[in-house]
């Protein structure tokens, strides 16, 4: 058999890395890893290889930065040559980003069959460019990988034959129990000031924050609005925020660096951080998984993050009015914060108080169960032959 795995941003390396283990029992299969290159700094692109002990790609297409139209286009313009020299049977992609839909789009016009692992995600937000990603790769793709029984629900709704879609759990969850071992040994936290040398576990109480979507970092008004309330939250405990690049970019124009704490240019932080947002460089895998584990709040916007909070048992706020994973609110860790400065304070204050315990602590939704990747491709593999 032969197959294509495309990854092309930071979400897909954790979702690729179990899915490539799993393949490896199978000698005889022919596997190609394809990186498009969407992402390619060291931070969001190389540090996830080394810690998911990803092969190297055998391809990358380096297509790196641009916009939409321009970065799909790249995508699709550089992939096709992949399928007419190897003809695979099958491409598999993940996620939701542009790569993913560039690359379902291409094989598909090429008469190849696509997998796509977790289908049927719906924000019900077409402002949201995954949420145009993930219902084009879904309508076309032969093979549906379901995280979650509402993605199940969504495909039919919308018409996919039942025998295409899988309720399989989610990859990513796979990739969690198999690196969290490891990640506790990362030495994030006494980089950060926020362990003793010898002790891996955090001596004093953090938050950590994320915030990448554009609908968040893009409008100046709206990121102030969220920075501010952090910034309240920070007067409590300190606030771990790794910086994506989009984010650092739009910080620095919309002029709100005063709202973070200096750091040292390295990064790191000297002691323990006093109060206050601590803008750090974007962390590798093993570290942002160990920064998590330990915090005891945690603000996003990311779709992965609220799965891996919900799997940890962290309190999750997120930065959104609507979110994909639906399953992560009733009966997981998070919950839907939107953007109002009032209620995010609000919400953090009444967690870190104790007053809001999660509902479904430590409830882990089915077949989350770190076996997915061996269901997936059991089932490609029987397809296929
Ligand atoms: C992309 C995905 C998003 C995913 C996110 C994870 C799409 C539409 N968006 O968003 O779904 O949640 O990845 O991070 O596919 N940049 C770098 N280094 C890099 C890559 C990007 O500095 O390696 C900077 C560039 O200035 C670039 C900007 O980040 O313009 C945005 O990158 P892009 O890949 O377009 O989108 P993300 O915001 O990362």
């Amino acid at each position: 058999m032969r197959a294509v795995v495309v990854a092309g941003a930071r979400p897909n390396f954790v979702k690729i890395a179990p899915l490539l283990h799993a393949w490896r029992r199978f000698r005889n299969d022919h596997v190609l890893l394809v990186h498009t290159g969407q992402h390619y700094t060291r931070e969001l692109s190389e540090f996830f290889f080394r810690d998911l002990q990803i092969p190297r790609p055998d391809i990358n297409l380096g297509v790196g930065s641009a916009t939409h139209a321009t970065q799909t286009a790249e995508v699709m313009k550089r992939f096709e040559p992949v399928l007419a020299n190897f003809r695979p049977d099958v491409v598999v992609v993940v996620g939701d980003v542009n790569s993913t839909l560039a690359c379902t789009l291409t094989a598909v016009k090429f008469g190849i069959r696509v997998a796509h692992v977790e289908a049927g995600l719906r924000s019900f937000d077409r402002s949201m460019p995954e949420e145009i990603n993930r219902l084009l790769t879904d309508a076309i793709s032969d093979f549906l990988f379901a995280t979650e029984p509402s993605a199940v629900r969504n495909l039919r709704r919308e018409g996919i034959p039942a025998h295409k879609i899988y309720f399989v759990g989610n990859i990513m969850v796979d990739a969690l129990h198999k690196f969290l071992p490891r990640a506790q040994r990362s030495a994030v936290l006494h980089k950060l000031g926020l362990a003793d040398d010898k002790h891996r576990r955090a001596k004093i109480d953090y938050a950590v924050l994320t915030l990448h979507r554009p609908a968040n970092v893009d409008a100046p008004q709206t990121l102030t609005r969220i920075l501010e309330a952090v910034a309240r939250l920070g007067e409590r405990l300190p606030v771990i925020f790794p910086v994506h690049p989009r984010t650092r970019k739009q910080i620095t124009a919309a002029g709100l660096d005063s709202l973070l704490c200096a750091r040292r240019a390295s990064g790191r932080l000297r002691a323990a951080p006093s109060r206050g947002v601590w803008a750090v460089k974007p962390l590798s895998y093993l570290e942002f998984l160990h920064l998590m584990s330990q915090a005891r709040l945690v603000l996003t916007d990311s779709g992965g993050v609220q799965e891996e909070t919900t799997v940890l048992g962290v309190p999750c706020l997120t930065l959104r009015e609507n979110t994909e994973r639906p399953i992560t609110l009733t009966q997981g860790t998070n919950r839907l914060v939107g953007t109002d400065p009032e209620r995010i304070w609000k919400e953090g204050l009444a967690i870190l108080e104790g007053r809001r315990v999660p509902r479904h602590w430590r409830r882990v939704p089915r077949l989350w169960d770190g076996k997915t990747a061996q269901r997936i491709v059991t089932i490609l593999r029987a397809a296929l032959r």
